[in-house]
């Protein structure tokens, strides 16, 4: 059979995602309950990083090692994926070792070409692109905190990016409508948003996108690879800050999350992370059990 891949939240029907969510979850109280399960028992998981990152990393490699197996960290500087070789020839080596291989890169394209020859499957851990794993988590927040999202208003605030591309990929799976704040020349990759127009509206007034909504998103200026553009975002990004102001305006139980890193001060107001309505906290713990289901799916081929 071959191999599953999480490259994008359309690699999953609707009924797959909610029953990770709900996998998720139920992982998420087990685990609080200190219960022990090992069902990923000498399983191997590859985890390739071409860029930062502290939650995925941190979030794959307990989560492996909770369900009984373990992760291995390659990055490009010490393999020869550093060196020129193919990814397609790394990609049939690596995965005949391992059960499941994990990739953040820059090029969504690396991770296509990587899963096009892998014989174990493959997760998207962030791309220039997309982030659908930050979405699992995202999801299964907001079921923990407001239940379904079904027909909820999410705004996200801020730049066009990767986050706000899954996002897009999600409104249509899990049945929200985004309205997506952001200034003219940053907006999401117009393809996408043709494909997925009945569940988005763009707009550039953050205060028109965040109106009675029931999620607040935002998500750095910058990006990574982004470093020099820095100074000439911050001029661009300037009005697109989630405050207290802002969070005003949305729906009386809204929630507002963030995937972090948070630059404070920039796209989220400092005293705005510790808001009653902002679940940031729970959404990055939620990496570690989102994931953990996404695992046991992927390499077990089944939720139990
Ligand atoms: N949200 C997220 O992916 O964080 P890291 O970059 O720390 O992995
Ligand atoms: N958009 C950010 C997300 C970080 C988790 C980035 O790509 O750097």
């Amino acid at each position: 059979m071959a191999a599953r891949h999480f490259l994008t939240l359309n690699d999953m029907t609707t009924t797959e995602l909610e029953n990770l969510v709900d996998h998720g979850t139920k992982l998420r109280s087990e685990w609080r309950q200190g219960k022990v399960r090992d069902s990923l028992k000498n399983r191997v998981l590859a985890m390739i990083f071409e860029k930062s990152s502290t939650r995925t990393r941190v979030s794959f490699e307990a989560g492996m090692t909770q369900l009984g197996g373990s992760a291995m960290f390659l990055s490009p500087r010490d393999t020869q994926l550093g060196r020129g070789e193919p990814i397609e020839d790394s990609a049939i080596v690596i995965s005949s070792m391992v059960d499941a291989v994990m990739i953040r890169t820059f090029a969504h394209e690396t991770v296509e070409k990587f899963a096009k020859t892998s014989r174990a499957p493959v997760i998207n851990a962030l791309t220039d692109d997309f982030h659908p794993c930050q979405l699992l988590a995202d999801m299964q927040t907001y079921r923990e905190h407001r239940g379904s999202i079904r027909g909820a208003t999410v705004a996200w605030i801020g730049d066009g990016n990767n986050m706000c591309h899954s996002y897009i990929n999600a409104a249509t799976q899990f049945d929200f409508h985004l309205n997506i704040a952001t200034p003219e020349g940053y907006e999401p990759n117009p393809e996408l948003v043709k494909a997925h127009s009945s569940r988005i509206t763009l707009m550039q007034e953050p205060a028109e996108a965040a109106r009675n909504a029931n999620l607040l998103v935002t998500d750095v200026w910058a990006s990574m690879g982004q470093e020099d553009e820095q100074k000439a975002r911050e001029k661009a990004f300037s009005n697109y800050q989630i405050n207290p102001a802002l969070m005003g305006i949305a729906a009386k139980d809204a929630l507002l999350m963030h995937c972090l890193p948070a630059h404070r001060g920039e796209e989220i107001s400092a005293d705005m992370i510790d808001h009653p309505g902002s679940v940031i906290w729970d959404e990055a713990e939620n990496r570690l059990h989102a994931q953990k289901a996404l695992l046991e799916f992927l390499i077990l081929n089944r939720l139990d």
